[in-house]
């Protein structure tokens, strides 16, 4: 199943609800463009390649609320529920790139009226499908850099979960198991929101793929224990120069996979590149609701004092100096990323 997909029969989109895995596999379903919103805000839908196509479905679903009955008119309606979409969560640039992505296609409409809203949809279907594409050559690319014995540090949830189908970094073990390589996945349980023990765990569960979950301040112990082969991450947004905005704990996981000469790769697809931004620092990281850190109950009690405030930033960068090499649909990047990633884009539009 995929974790978002349009229902033809119901005219309407589900996705699966990631907040109740994983103790339960349930359907979540959006019939207005407002439904989409509280979605991703609300982290039914996470993960940068599928927060990105459900922003463009929720586009679709726009159109068809739509009361207007000439093109101008819904185009006007199209611009503010994009302009609302776009501002649901601002560090995975994939959003604003499906979203752009989206606004182009249907400023080149040329049709009629009364096709165009089947026009739009058809397009968000477009990038769902591309998106289990470009997974499965991030996987084949990225399974080539993973030995047979291997264990792997894995950080945050970057599975079918995360994108439409197949995943990134995930994707990219899940493809190495099923060529017979024998891997064992440290997960880290990415506090605050769980992402690792409740959705990575779980899906590594489904594959059949061998793992155990360690709280992140672990993973440094386990680095300097010399039986840890590699680290995989995926992104939310990578710099033109290759600093790598990820969730949160990305940075310390590289540093001390770094200074234990333990090779970091981080899976993307080029979409997740955001060639404006000189550097990493220029990257808006989201901060969210504090009630992430302070509502631990442990035994029915709250785990930290009433009261207690706290921050939490959602993402994090690291510095491309921490990254042993990139994996994309294009192929595997190495240093200098400046140079390199550039390349990507030359003689086509992102
Ligand atoms: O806050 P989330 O759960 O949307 O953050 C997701 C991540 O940080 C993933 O690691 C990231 O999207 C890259 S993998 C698709």
């Amino acid at each position: 199943m995929r974790t978002i997909f349009w229902n033809n029969e119901k005219q309407q989109l589900e996705m699966i609800d990631q907040r109740r895995l994983p103790g339960m596999l349930a359907l979540y379903t959006c019939t207005t463009c407002e439904d989409v919103i509280v979605a991703i805000n609300a982290m039914v839908i996470r993960g940068a390649p599928a927060i990105g196509v459900c922003a463009a479905f929720g586009l679709a679903l726009a159109a068809q609320q739509s009361k207007s009955y000439e093109i101008n008119g819904l185009l006007t309606d199209l611009e503010k529920s994009r302009l609302a979409l776009y501002s649901t969560r601002p560090t995975a640039v994939n959003l604003a790139w499906a979203l752009n992505r989206m606004k182009v296609e249907i400023n080149n409409y040329q049709g009629t009226f009364e096709k165009m809203k089947s026009f739009i949809l058809g397009k968000a279907q477009e990038l769902a499908d591309l998106d289990v594409i470009l997974n499965k050559q991030m996987a084949r690319f990225g399974a080539d850099l993973i030995k047979d014995g291997d264990t792997i540090i894995h950080h945050c949830n970057t599975g079918a979960l995360a994108t439409v189908d197949w995943g990134t970094a995930l994707g990219v073990i899940r493809f190495a198991h099923e060529q017979g390589k024998n891997i064992h996945v440290l997960v880290d349980e990415t506090r605050p929101r769980l992402q690792g023990s409740r959705l990575t765990a779980w899906e590594l569960d489904q594959y059949g793929i061998s793992y155990e979950i360690i709280c992140d301040n672990m993973a440094g112990y386990f680095l300097k224990t010399g039986k840890v082969n590699k680290v995989l991450f995926g992104a939310d947004r990578v710099a033109a120069n290759g600093d790598v905005a990820n969730k949160i704990g990305t940075y310390m996981l590289a540093l001390a996979a770094h200074e234990n000469n333990i090779p970091v790769y981080s899976v993307f697809p080029t979409s997740t590149i955001d060639i404006t931004l000189e550097n990493g620092e220029l990257i808006t990281i989201e901060e969210r609701s504090q009630d992430e850190v302070l509502e631990i109950y442990i035994n029915g009690d709250k785990a930290t004092p009433e009261g207690a405030q706290a921050r939490n930033p959602a993402f994090d960068v690291t510095p491309n100096k921490y990254i042993s090499a990139m994996v994309t649909e294009k192929g595997v990047i190495y240093p200098p990323y400046d140079l390199n990633l550039s390349k990507l884009f030359e003689n086509q539009p992102h």
